[in-house]
């Protein structure tokens, strides 16, 4: 009987015997594909690991410290780059998405080449790609609807001998046993899919540290209030959108003129085709409430009833 702990100690040994004593270098998102490669890779070779996280700044609130404190003090070296303001000055001024994505592609290769850099020797290049990037990259609308980051050429800024995708053969489904088979905290393996770009496609028009933050708080209340209603599970992917249209309010006897977010929730199986997710009334209720009392400058709360296509999941 084929277990996902046989095929941990298989994929360890064969990893080990492969790599034998060289260095691998690893991205380190903080997503679950390359969370997952990360502890593999770590139970292989522990400390001729070293990871890469790149903190671009556009993460979800809270979620830089939660990939940090997965793997600080583990069997890997684990180099966190703070690259907030490189990313958020390239940024400035920018509202084409596909410049966006393109921006922070870029610069994300430069800190990471950088940093690679210091390593000196670097015999392998460890991936996080699964089954479904393989397919994706190949053929389809998908990948070139949004130019994905994260599927490219061969990256030339190390010189190294191969590139090691571990998790090649393997569905989100199994990728995700597989980080729990070896012991990743729930919060890491069961995170909801969330684009290398981060939050700079989820704010329409210009990306300023105020609007990152603004967009985090009103995700985490979102988040928290689909977990407290156990909908974690069935809603496959949900987020905060912050547009960039402003309209009139009321706030105790004041007018307001401020921004309106939009909560997007989605059902799934495979990411290509979406239906937009029944969320209780009760539920959105709670959270339309809570995100025009506790975040500062939203003054209206709009949730995305459409489906994919023709709408995308993101909205840039
Ligand atoms: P769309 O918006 O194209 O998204 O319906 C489909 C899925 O892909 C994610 N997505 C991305 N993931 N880099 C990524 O790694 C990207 O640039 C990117 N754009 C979209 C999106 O969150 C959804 O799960």
């Amino acid at each position: 009987d084929w277990t996902m702990g046989d095929y941990a100690r298989s994929t360890v040994a064969s990893l080990r015997e492969k790599i034998g004593d060289g260095k691998v270098l690893l991205g380190l998102s903080g997503g679950v594909d390359s969370s997952v490669a990360a502890a593999l890779l770590s139970r292989a070779v522990g400390g001729q690991l070293t990871c890469i996280f790149v903190d671009h700044g556009l993460m979800r609130k809270n979620e830089g410290d939660e990939v940090e404190e997965a793997f600080r003090g583990h069997d890997l070296n684990f180099v966190r780059v703070d690259a907030r303001d490189r990313f958020l000055d390239k940024l400035a001024g920018v509202t084409d998405p596909e410049r966006k994505r393109k921006i922070i592609g870029e610069e994300f290769i430069r800190v990471f080449e950088a940093e690679a850099k210091k390593l000196g020797r670097v015999d392998y290049l460890a991936q996080g790609t699964i089954y479904p990037d393989v397919i994706e990259s190949g053929a389809g609308d998908a990948a070139t609807i949004k130019s994905h980051h994260n599927v490219g050429g061969l990256p030339d800024y190390v010189d190294f001998k191969e590139i090691i995708e571990p998790l090649r053969l393997l569905f989100k489904d199994e990728t995700r046993a597989l980080g729990r088979e070896l012991g990743l905290p729930g919060y890491l393996v069961d995170r909801q899919p969330f684009p290398g770009p981060g939050l700079a496609v989820r704010i329409v028009g210009e990306i300023t540290r105020e609007k990152v933050a603004v967009l985090q708080d009103a995700d985490w209340i979102f988040r928290e209030e689909i977990a407290r209603a156990g909908l974690e599970k069935e809603v496959h992917q949900y987020f905060a959108v912050l547009t960039d249209m402003r309209s009139v309010g009321v706030m105790g006897d004041g007018r307001t003129y401020d921004y309106t977010v939009a909560l997007r929730g989605v059902t799934t199986t495979d990411f290509m085709t979406a239906d937009w997710a029944r969320i209780p009334y009760e539920v959105l209720d709670l959270v339309s409430r809570r995100i025009v009392n506790e975040v500062r400058g939203i003054n209206r709360i709009v949730y995305d009833i459409t489906s994919k296509p023709p709408a995308t999941i993101e909205w840039l």
